[in-house]
């Protein structure tokens, strides 16, 4: 049976880190035996916000050599760079053609972006879900996963998709956002202001490739309080993140342990020690990190692996992206 065509992309705006991992990474590892995946780096869209060359094409390396650190299989998947394959660029073409200003305009992450940059709002930025939406359709996929903010770009991606097929003849699937039945995790900064992030406040987010000192001292320096006033409180929310971040590196009975020590505690008698569950939290985390990171590494180190590793993935992304384009071309009557 054929399996079903996965696309997502990621923004190499930076270093990877915990919030990633945990929110798209390991769903993608899970998903490459299940289906047809291709992954890549959208480095077009970060063109958007013009940043500098260098980092960009740091930024890039380093995303395709931690998504396979973290476990993605070249050899299962298509992980490729969006700028190898051009088949998407003329793709962006004909669905500039269905989409239209005023839908645009009214975009979330417009508005967002206009609002952040008022003296860079170029037509790029404009268009970014109709680049998105060739991404995704010249793949022809049918899931995308992808997080909450990401759900209007999709149910545009679907609009375009259907316009095309009203006017052309029906030959583009309309692809869905996906995610596994349960839920999507948050992980909130160690200063409890708010996600953890590839730019912002680097402090109190833990990257893929922090140093084990580094991820020790950020952990240390989590934000906590005095403990609970009464036995069984509700957790404030920089205490649950350390909860959720415990459940996801530490094992069950360290969980257990400090769970019900933070229950049995109360004003005058503290039983839980913020400063012992740190203490495991940290060690585990450097357990969890180091295998990646040096992984990461060691793929980064070897330039002619990474290399070829990009080129399959685009060999294998550019040939099924001809087949859509050679579709899509007929369709639209430019086959002379
Ligand atoms: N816009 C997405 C984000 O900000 C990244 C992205 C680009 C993407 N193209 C895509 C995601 C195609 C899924 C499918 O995270």
């Amino acid at each position: 049976m054929q399996k079903e065509v996965v696309v997502s992309g990621i923004r190499p705006t930076g270093f990877l880190h915990l919030g990633n991992y945990f929110g798209a990474m390991r769903n993608y590892v899970r998903m490459q035996d299940e289906f047809d995946c291709y992954f890549f780096v959208a480095n077009w869209h970060s063109l958007t916000t013009h940043p500098d060359t260098k980092e960009l094409q740091n930024s890039v390396y380093r995303v395709i050599a931690e998504n396979i650190a973290c476990g993605l299989d070249p050899d299962k998947v298509a992980l490729y760079v969006q700028s190898d394959i051009p088949e998407i660029a003329e793709l962006y073409l004909y669905l500039n053609m269905l989409a239209y200003k005023g839908e645009l305009e009214k975009t979330v992450t417009f508005k967002e972006k206009a609002r952040a940059q008022p003296d860079n709002i170029n037509a790029g930025l404009l268009t970014y879900p109709v680049l998105q939406a060739a991404d995704i359709i010249i793949q022809r996929a049918v899931k995308v996963p992808v997080g909450k903010d990401q759900e209007q770009h999709l149910e545009m991606a679907r609009n375009f998709a259907e316009r095309f097929n009203y006017r052309y003849g029906d030959i583009l699937p309309l692809p869905y956002a996906f995610n596994y039945g349960d839920e999507l995790i948050k992980i909130m900064g160690l200063d409890g202001m708010g996600k953890m992030s590839k730019s912002e406040n680097q402090q109190s987010t833990i990257y893929l490739a922090d140093e084990d000192d580094a991820i020790r001292k950020k952990i240390m320096k989590a934000k906590t309080d005095q403990g609970p006033a009464t036995p069984n409180s509700e957790k404030p929310d920089y205490i649950q993140n350390l909860f959720t971040l415990m459940k996801l590196v530490s094992n069950v009975e360290a969980v257990a342990k400090f769970e019900f020590d933070f229950n049995a505690s109360s004003t005058g008698n503290c039983v839980i020690r913020y400063g012992d569950m740190k203490k495991q939290l940290a060690e585990d985390m450097v357990q969890f990190i180091t295998p990646i990171r040096e992984k990461a590494n060691a793929i980064l180190g070897d330039k002619d692996l990474l290399h070829k590793l990009m080129k399959q993935g685009a060999d294998k992304g550019r040939s099924r992206a001809a087949e859509t384009l050679k579709m899509v071309r007929n369709a639209v009557g430019l086959n002379y």
